[in-house]
């Protein structure tokens, strides 16, 4: 895990426990990242599948109910303590799930070879994509595909303009020499990242920028602490060592500015993704 120890670092820290202390509100408001996903990879009864960085799991899980009864599904990631979380929901998964600490980047994982790959915001982070990408590649039988669903730039993206800007703001900015950098909008750059899966050895690589809409019945304040908490505003915060009043008053910012997504069926905001889909040989 040597490689990637700074993200295994971040991912058990407070900043990546975020994500289990907004688990429901979380899985809520990317259930449409899901979908693109389900519509992309079309997963089959009786396949083998892989998702990288799982999380706490609602992609595993959700995946794991369109390949039952026979299939199996292998989730990995490099969060001791989100991994632990992601276990914790087995017994009433009642599929064939199995939870690896493994850093997809180098790292042996259980249950190939792999019909399908997937992998929801989680495969960003790696510190050698095209070195990640050919190790995933191995464990995949041919002919097995891949699709990554991954953000698109923060700009035009309110989910992650608005918090970083309030973060930005308050506190100050992240280092963002390289667009292309490990970390969520590590992969904004289509092409760059077309690239980087041909020079791991995949074909018919095909890179989208799709738009979804990322939903929670409100109230829009609890939308807005969502998104203050994890994405670019915990990374600035972490930097700065922001205290809960800076917390508060970026959530107040995010709240302010979410206002105008608000309507009958609650909070509805517009979001970019970059899709991903290619082919093992
Ligand atoms: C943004 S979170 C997404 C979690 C989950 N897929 C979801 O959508 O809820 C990114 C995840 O990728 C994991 N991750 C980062 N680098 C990884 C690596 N090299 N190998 C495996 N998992 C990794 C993190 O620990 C974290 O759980």
């Amino acid at each position: 895990m040597q490689d990637n120890q700074a993200q295994a670092d971040y991912w058990s820290s407070e900043s990546g426990l975020k994500w289990i202390a907004f688990e429901n509100e979380l899985d809520l408001v990317f259930g449409a990242v899901d979908k693109a996903l389900l519509d992309w990879s079309g997963p089959r009864p009786g396949e083998r599948v892989l998702d990288i960085g799982c999380g706490t799991g609602a992609t595993t899980r959700t995946f794991s109910t369109r390949i039952a009864p026979n299939g199996a599904i292998s989730a990995v990631d490099i969060s001791v303590p989100l991994l632990d979380h992601a276990q914790a929901h087995q017994a009433e998964d009642g599929v064939n799930i199995g939870y690896y600490l493994v850093d997809a980047q180098s790292g042996q994982i259980p249950g190939a070879p792999f019909d399908l790959v997937i992998s929801r915001f989680g495969s960003m982070f790696f510190s050698d994509p095209a070195a990640a990408f050919a190790n995933i590649r191995t464990h995949m039988r041919p002919g097995g595909r891949i699709v990554l669903a991954a953000w698109a730039r923060a700009k035009g993206n309110p989910w992650f303009e608005v918090p970083k800007d309030a973060a930005v703001q308050r506190l100050g900015p992240l280092d963002q020499s390289d667009p292309n950098a490990p970390g969520p909008l590590g992969f904004q750059n289509v092409d760059h990242v077309v690239a980087t899966l041909k020079k791991a050895g995949f074909q018919s690589v095909v890179g989208e920028t799709i738009q979804v809409y990322l939903e929670h019945p409100g109230p829009v304040e609890r939308v807005a602490a969502l998104a203050s908490n994890i994405g670019p505003a915990a990374r600035i915060l972490k930097k700065y060592n922001g205290s809960g009043d800076d917390i508060a008053e970026i959530t107040r910012y995010v709240t302010a500015n979410f206002q105008i997504f608000v309507g009958e069926k609650g909070v509805r905001i517009p979001a970019s993704l970059n899709f991903f889909s290619a082919a093992n040989p």
